[in-house]
C-alpha cells in the first residue's frame, strides 16, 4: 500500500517534470530554485496556523501602492483575501482610496471598524433582508455596488434610491463568470438610470488571468472590454468615468488607457497559485500555514496541516495542493481534513519528524475565511495575533 502511495508520488513529480518543459510560461522549475533563505519559524508555534510575515506583507502593500502611483490609476484593494482591519488600515494609509470586499456581511464588518468608501463588486442579490442591510450600509458610508442584468437593477433600486449609493455595471472581460458584454453596458446604466440610481461606471474581473501563460493576453482583455464599455455608456448618454478592473495577476501589466482603478486582493500575501503562474516569487509569499511533521514515509511526509487549513482549492493546472516555499522541489500530492501528504524526489533530504515547516495554501483567500486568526511574526519571533474580522461573513 505505502509502495503503491510512493510510486503514485513518483509518477506526479515525474509529470509535473514534463509539464515544466512543456509549457515555456509556466515555469515551474525556475520555482524550483527561486527561493533565496528558509525564513525561521517562531519554535513555540502551536500547529497548524496561519502565519504572516510582517515584514514581507509590508513589501507587498508598499510595491503595490508605489505601483499604482506610478500608473496613475487608482487602488481600491479587494478586503475578501485577508479580512482583518489591521491590514486594510495600512493598505489606506498607504494611498488606497477605499476597499473592495464580495459581500454586503464583509461590508458590515469594515463599515464597524470606521471604513467610509466601499465597493462591493459583485452583482448583489439585495432582495428582502439583504436589501435591507445594503440600505442601512448606504446610509452611513459611501457605498458602490455592481450589478449585471435589469433585473437586478430592480432589486438595487428598491433597497438604495433616496440614499447616495452608486451602481457600477459588470461587464466580462473574457472570464465568462458573471458581467454582460462590454457594448451592453450602457443599456444597463440606462435602466439604473431611468431607476433613479447613480452610475458611477463600469467594472470587470480578468479571472482568465490565472493560468499558465495567460497573464498578459487577460490584462490586455481587461483593458480592452472597460474602454469597450466606457464607450458604450457614453453612446448612451450615461456620463459615468469608473473604470474598475484588476487581478493580482494582471495588476503588474496595468495601462492607465484602459482603467483607472484596480482591485487585486491576492497581492498582500501571495500563494502557491501566484508562484506557478508566475506573478509572485517566493520571496514574496508573505502567509504561509505553519505545519507539524507528524509522519514520514519512503520519500513522503504528512502534516498536520490539512484542508481545514489549507482550503480545498485546486485549479487543473496546479501541480499540488499547496507548495513548501523551503522546499520548492516537493509537492503536497494529497489533503484530507486535518493530513497534508507532502512527496519528496527520492535523493531529497526530508524535514525531520517532529519539525515545523511552512505550506503556502494553493488559494491564500479560502486558507485566511478559514483561520479565526493571523499570527504575525517577524525576525523569528510573533510581534502580533490579528482578528480574521470578516471570517466567514459570506452572505
Ligand atoms: C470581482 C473581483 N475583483 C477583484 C478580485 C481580486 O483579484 P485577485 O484575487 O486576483 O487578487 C476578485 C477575486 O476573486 C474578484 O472576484
Amino acid at each position: 500500500m505505502l509502495l503503491d502511495v510512493e510510486r503514485e508520488n513518483r509518477a506526479i513529480l515525474a509529470k509535473e517534470a514534463h509539464l515544466v518543459a512543456d509549457d515555456a510560461g509556466f515555469d515551474c522549475a525556475r520555482q524550483n530554485v527561486s527561493v533565496t533563505q528558509a525564513r525561521p519559524l517562531p519554535a513555540d508555534l502551536v500547529t497548524p496556523c496561519l502565519v504572516v510575515d510582517r515584514d514581507v506583507l509590508e513589501r507587498n502593500l508598499v510595491a503595490m501602492a508605489a505601483r499604482v502611483r506610478d500608473r496613475n490609476v487608482a487602488l481600491r484593494p479587494h478586503a475578501k483575501t485577508h479580512k482583518t482591519v489591521e491590514i486594510a488600515r495600512r493598505q489606506l494609509a498607504l494611498g488606497a482610496a477605499g476597499l473592495t470586499v464580495a459581500t454586503v456581511g464583509e461590508a458590515e464588518v469594515f463599515v464597524d471598524a470606521g471604513f467610509s468608501d466601499l465597493f462591493i463588486a459583485y452583482p448583489l442579490w439585495a432582495a428582502g433582508e439583504r436589501g435591507r442591510r445594503l440600505r442601512a450600509l448606504a446610509e452611513r458610508v459611501a457605498l458602490r455596488v455592481g450589478a449585471d442584468s435589469n433585473e437586478g437593477m430592480e432589486l438595487l433600486a428598491r433597497a438604495l434610491v433616496g440614499t447616495p449609493a452608486e451602481v457600477v455595471v459588470e461587464v466580462d472581460s473574457g472570464h465568462h463568470r458573471t458581467g454582460v458584454q462590454p457594448e451592453r453596458a450602457g443599456e444597463v446604466a440606462v435602466v439604473a438610470q431611468r431607476l433613479g440610481l447613480p452610475v458611477a461606471g463600469v467594472f470587470t474581473f480578468p479571472g482568465h488571468s490565472y493560468g499558465p501563460g495567460q497573464i498578459r493576453p487577460a490584462a490586455a482583455d481587461e483593458g480592452d472590454a472597460l474602454q469597450r464599455a466606457a464607450t458604450a455608456l457614453r453612446r448612451a448618454g450615461v456620463d459615468a468615468g469608473l473604470r474598475s478592473g484588476g487581478s493580482t495577476p494582471t495588476a503588474a501589466l496595468v495601462e492607465p488607457a484602459g482603467l483607472n482603478e484596480i482591485r487585486p486582493g491576492v497581492y498582500v500575501f501571495n500563494d502557491a497559485q501566484q508562484v506557478e503562474i508566475g506573478s509572485a516569487n517566493w520571496d514574496s509569499v508573505a502567509l504561509t500555514a505553519a505545519a507539524t511533521v507528524v509522519s514520514r514515509h519512503g520519500s513522503s511526509v504528512v502534516l498536520d496541516a490539512g484542508g481545514k487549513v489549507l482550503g480545498a482549492d485546486r485549479a487543473a493546472w496546479a501541480t499540488g495542493n499547496g507548495r513548501l516555499p523551503d522546499h520548492p522541489e516537493s509537492r503536497v500530492t494529497a489533503l484530507s481534513e486535518h493530513h497534508a501528504t507532502v512527496a519528496f524526489p527520492a535523493d531529497a533530504v526530508l524535514p525531520e519528524l517532529g519539525s515545523t515547516v511552512r505550506v503556502a495554501p494553493n488559494h491564500v483567500c479560502a486558507a485566511a475565511n478559514l483561520a479565526d486568526v493571523l499570527v504575525v511574526i517577524a525576525n523569528g519571533a510573533v510581534v502580533d495575533q490579528w482578528a480574521v474580522a470578516a471570517r466567514g461573513r459570506n452572505a
